[in-house]
């Protein structure tokens, strides 16, 4: 069974029309990469399926519910976490305290109590030897961890990464590989937006193509990165 299930979604800004028709169903643990240009509606996506903002047309359906509209809060509530493009964690508080609000405000893991403690969430993001630090004074990758925590804090069954790897080096780039893996199997669906190709071969399962409105293409990472128009449209033309 799908856990979220994105319908006939249309978008517009004005006169600008973000999405036309957008389709795609994730299944429960699952990794599901999407892929496309700047500006071709990621993080629009991604606000739509959170409750910030409404789509013109179409339903987000999450475990056979339609919470198309609902608010951000009770989305969260319900089990859809989210990390942002552009980290805004409590910056004068240090990892551990931001977690600790984060889980104030949680619901409850529907398959009973929390799936993670939140010294395993402390742990599990590489924070542990940084929990008491003020977040303010930490790097923009452990910044990044921290919204991660948060986001884990929440008890979410399904959660959106929208761009965490972002500037990161190479160990820092595998750590959050690892980390995204450690979740499907611990049973969180991760839908993750990602400009890199290594993390998304090495961590997707499945993988949507988002280009001028539309899914031009969705399958294994291996069968998108060979359809015709995602190499024109995303990788830059066939090889000469
Ligand atoms: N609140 C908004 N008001 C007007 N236009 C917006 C708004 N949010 C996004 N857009 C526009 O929608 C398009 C998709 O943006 P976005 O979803 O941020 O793309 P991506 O994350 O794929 O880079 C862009 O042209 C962007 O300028
Ligand atoms: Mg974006």
């Amino acid at each position: 069974m799908p856990i979220l299930e994105i319908k006939n979604l249309h978008k517009r800004f004005g006169g600008l029309e973000v999405f036309s028709d957008i389709n795609i169903e994730v299944e429960e643990g699952q990794i599901y990469g999407i892929i496309g240009t700047n500006g071709s509606g990621k993080t629009t996506l991604f606000n739509i399926i959170c409750g910030i903002y409404k789509p013109n047309f179409g339903q987000v359906i999450f475990k056979n519910q339609d919470i198309t509209g609902m608010a951000t809060w009770q989305i969260s509530r319900l089990g859809i976490g989210r990390c942002f493009q552009t980290v805004a964690p409590f910056k004068s508080m240090t990892p551990m305290e931001n977690v600790r609000v984060a889980r104030a405000t949680a619901g409850k893991f529907s398959k009973g109590k929390e799936l993670f403690t939140l010294d395993e969430i402390i742990t599990l993001t590489g924070l542990k030897d940084k929990e008491d630090v003020p977040t303010q004074e930490l790097s923009l990758p452990d910044k990044k961890n921290v919204e991660i925590a948060r986001a884990l804090a929440c008890n979410p069954e399904l959660i959106l990464f929208d761009e965490v790897s972002c500037g990161l080096s190479g160990e820092e780039i595998y750590n959050r590989m690892e980390l995204m893996k450690t979740l499907a199997k611990s049973g969180i669906t991760v839908i993750v937006v990602e400009h890199i190709m290594l993390f998304i071969k090495n961590i997707c399962d499945k993988v949507a193509v988002l280009h001028a409105g539309k899914v031009i293409a969705e399958g294994s990472p291996e069968q998108v990165a060979q359809t015709e128009s995602v190499i024109e449209a995303y990788l830059g033309g066939k090889k000469q």
